[in-house]
C-alpha cells in the first residue's frame, strides 16, 4: 500500500533528508587513499550525534554499520572495516540515511579515491545521469515504470548494466514503504505518479554483467564478473510542479 504524504510531512522529510546530504557530501569529502572505511563510518556516527539524529540502517535487519561502503566491484551493502583501506584509484559507494522526527531519509554517491581511470569516470557519471534522468521522470501524471525505463534507458545506451537484484523504495515513517523503484522495466506501467509519492531513487550500474552475489556477511553484494559498480540514490518528493529532491542540492553529491 502506497502512504501518501502531506504538504507538512514532505517538509519533515526534506529537512531530514538535507542532513543525510549534509553528512553525506562531509563522509565524501574526507576520501582519499590509506582512510579506511571504518574511519569513514566513524565520522558520519559522530556527525548523526552532532545533528541530534538517529542512523537509519544501524540495527536495521542486523546491519552492524552506520554507513554501507562498497568498493570497486561491490554494488552496494558493503560493510565499512578498519581492514578495508581505500586506495587511489578505487571507487566507493556511501549510502547513508537518518530518522529525523519521525521520517527517514536515504542518499548514495559514489566517489573516487585519488585519481581514477576514464573507465571508471565514466561509469559513476553514467550512474549519476541515470539518476538526474530517474528523478526527472517522476512527474504527476506519469507511470511509476516510466522512471525505472528512464535509468534502464540511459545506462544500457552506454553500454553498461543496471542491477535486477535491488531496487529504490517508497520512503517515510518506514526506511522502505511501497512502491518498489525497479532500474530497468517498459514505460508506460505500474501506478500513476502523484503529488505526494515520496521515493528514493537508487540506481545500481555495473560495467559488465548485471549478476551480483551476496558474501558471506551476508550483507556485502558484489558483481558476480568483478567488473566495477557504481550507485547513486536521493530520495524524492512528487508534486504538482514536478519532482523535489529532498533537501535539496548539496554540492559534493
Ligand atoms: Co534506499
Amino acid at each position: 500500500m502506497i502512504i501518501y504524504k502531506s504538504r507538512e510531512e514532505i517538509e519533515k522529510m526534506d529537512r531530514c533528508n538535507r542532513v543525510v546530504a549534509q553528512i553525506l557530501a562531509e563522509v565524501a569529502g574526507q576520501v582519499e587513499p590509506d582512510v579506511t572505511t571504518a574511519d569513514l563510518d566513524r565520522l558520519a556516527e559522530r556527525m548523526c550525534r552532532d545533528a541530534g539524529v538517529r542512523p537509519a540502517f544501524k540495527g536495521y535487519r542486523g546491519y552492524p554499520c552506520v554507513l554501507c561502503t562498497s568498493v570497486n566491484e561491490e554494488v552496494v551493502h558493503g560493510i565499512p572495516s578498519p581492514k578495508k583501506v581505500l586506495k587511489e584509484g578505487d571507487i566507493v559507494g556511501l549510502d547513508f540515511g537518518v530518522v529525523l522526527d519521525g521520517y527517514f531519509g536515504d542518499a548514495a554517491v559514489t566517489v573516487p579515491v585519488g585519481r581514477i581511470s576514464r573507465e571508471a569516470r565514466d561509469l559513476l557519471g553514467v550512474t549519476r545521469e541515470s539518476l538526474r534522468l530517474g528523478i526527472a521522470a517522476a512527474r504527476p501524471g506519469r507511470r511509476l515504470s516510466d522512471i525505472s525505463a528512464a535509468v534502464q534507458r540511459h545506462v544500457e545506451s552506454h553500454g553498461y548494466t543496471v542491477v535486477r537484484e535491488f531496487v529504490g523504495h517508497g520512503i517515510g515513517t518506514s526506511l522502505h514503504e511501497d512502491p518498489q523503484v525497479p532500474n530497468y522495466g517498459t514505460p508506460g506501467s505500474g501506478p500513476v505518479l502523484k503529488a505526494g509519492l515520496v521515493l528514493a531513487i537508487e540506481p545500481m550500474v555495473n560495467l559488465g554483467g548485471p549478476a551480483v552475489r551476496i558474501h558471506p556477511d551476508g550483507w556485502t553484494a558484489s558483481t558476480i564478473d568483478g567488473s566495477l559498480s557504481a550507485h547513486f540514490e536521493r530520495s524524492i518528493a512528487v508534486t504538482e510542479d514536478g519532482p523535489l529532491v529532498l533537501g535539496g542540492e548539496v554540492e559534493g553529491l
